[in-house]
């Protein structure tokens, strides 16, 4: 990077939201980071600035090919005023991995990591209090060369952004219902889908639209190829109890690598709960739920943290799980990682990063 961040300092305090406007990604705090990257420079130019409008290029790489990656973390203010992060250095490591996928640059992860603190430091009363909400944290890299042949961009913009949100489902912690879906795929192995990048999600859009229309409010999206496998549920990974043991589709190449997907592993381990990650399908999974066995099903993910799965449509044929209310494992997931990010309960793994 060669030279410290600047900081430019908005004239102007925006109005933050209420508790019940936030909703989730539509409020931004006043201030955003960028960076730049062109070849011979590398990465340069690190810059807190007030939150505005960026100017591109319409031949702009990003606009034609997608060459686009993203993050997604949330930062926490404690009762006795301290602002944690949850495991921000493994969003670091995944942004480069996905940059890697796009055949983005690398970011030197300490510089990203640093550039992210000075961020929250500066929009630090946008963190709201109240519990289940929290400041959610967009970092991102945009591919700028204005130039239309396919070949990776040789500029680039890394940037933050970060929005007050409350619950990402209007749901809250409360059972949605889900439709598998047997059409449309989200990500195949050796593409993709492992990656954070814009593509993925552009990909989830129409099915989504579809399973709403029926009343659903995400799909369970099964594997490419053989269109049998499990692998996430809307934009999260997703957990099966099935008869005290806990499953998750086994990290395949077209699934993404949550960083809440690890620590629930990591939670279920250290309650002795047992817990697998392989292969799981549908008709096995659908069985399940139609004799009981399925006890819980819930998507993890930054955004939601834990979304319990109250029902399932398979082939037009439904099967309630659970009652259709919040499971025992899924509540008391949901109490001890939130807990855990809002400085409530111990934080056994050192988890938590003080900004
Ligand atoms: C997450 O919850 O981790 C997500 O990626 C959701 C986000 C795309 C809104």
């Amino acid at each position: 990077m060669g030279r410290p961040i600047s900081i430019e300092i908005s004239t102007h305090k925006k109005k933050k939201p209420l508790e019940n406007e936030r909703g989730f990604g539509i409020h931004f705090s006043d201030h955003m980071f960028i960076m730049d990257y062109s070849e011979g420079q590398g990465w340069h130019d690190p810059r807190i600035i007030p939150y505005q409008p960026i100017s591109l290029d319409p031949a702009a790489k990003v606009f034609h090919y997608g060459q686009t990656i993203f993050e997604g973390l949330k930062a926490y203010k404690t009762g006795d005023g301290r602002v944690l992060l949850f495991r921000p250095q493994k969003n670091m490591e995944r942004l480069n991995r996905s940059n890697d996928r796009l055949g983005v640059p690398h970011i030197d992860e300490e510089i990203a990591l640093e550039a992210l603190k000075a961020l929250i430091a500066v929009d630090q009363d946008w963190i709201p209090e109240e519990s289940g909400h929290s400041l959610y944290i967009r970092p991102y890299v945009i591919a700028t060369q204005p130039a239309l042949g396919v070949d990776a961009s040789t500029d680039y913009k890394f940037m933050i952004i970060m929005s007050p949100v409350g619950n990402y489902y209007p749901e809250g912690v409360n059972p949605v219902k889900i439709y598998v879906e047997n059409e449309y795929v989200r990500a195949v192995r050796g593409g993709i889908g492992e990656a954070k990048t814009a593509g993925n999600y552009a990909a989830s859009l129409k099915a989504q639209e579809i399973a709403k229309e029926k009343g659903y409010s995400q799909v369970l999206w099964l594997d490419g190829v053989h269109r049998k496998y499990v692998e996430e549920v809307g934009s999260m990974n997703v957990f099966f109890k099935i008869n005290g043991t806990v499953y998750t589709p086994a990290l395949s190449g077209s699934i993404l690598n949550g960083i809440t997907r690890s620590s629930i592993i990591q939670l279920l381990q250290e309650w002795n709960v047992p817990v697998e990650e392989r292969v799981i399908s549908i008709e096995e999974l659908f069985a399940a739920a139609k004799s009981g066995e399925l006890e819980e099903a819930f998507g993890t993910g930054t955004a939601a943290v834990i979304s319990p799965i109250g029902e399932l449509n398979w082939r037009d044929e439904k099967a309630v799980i659970g009652g259709g209310v919040t499971g025992e494992i899924s509540s008391k997931l949901y109490v001890t990682l939130t807990g855990i990010q809002r400085g409530l309960v111990p934080d056994p793994f050192g988890w938590m990063v003080e900004v």
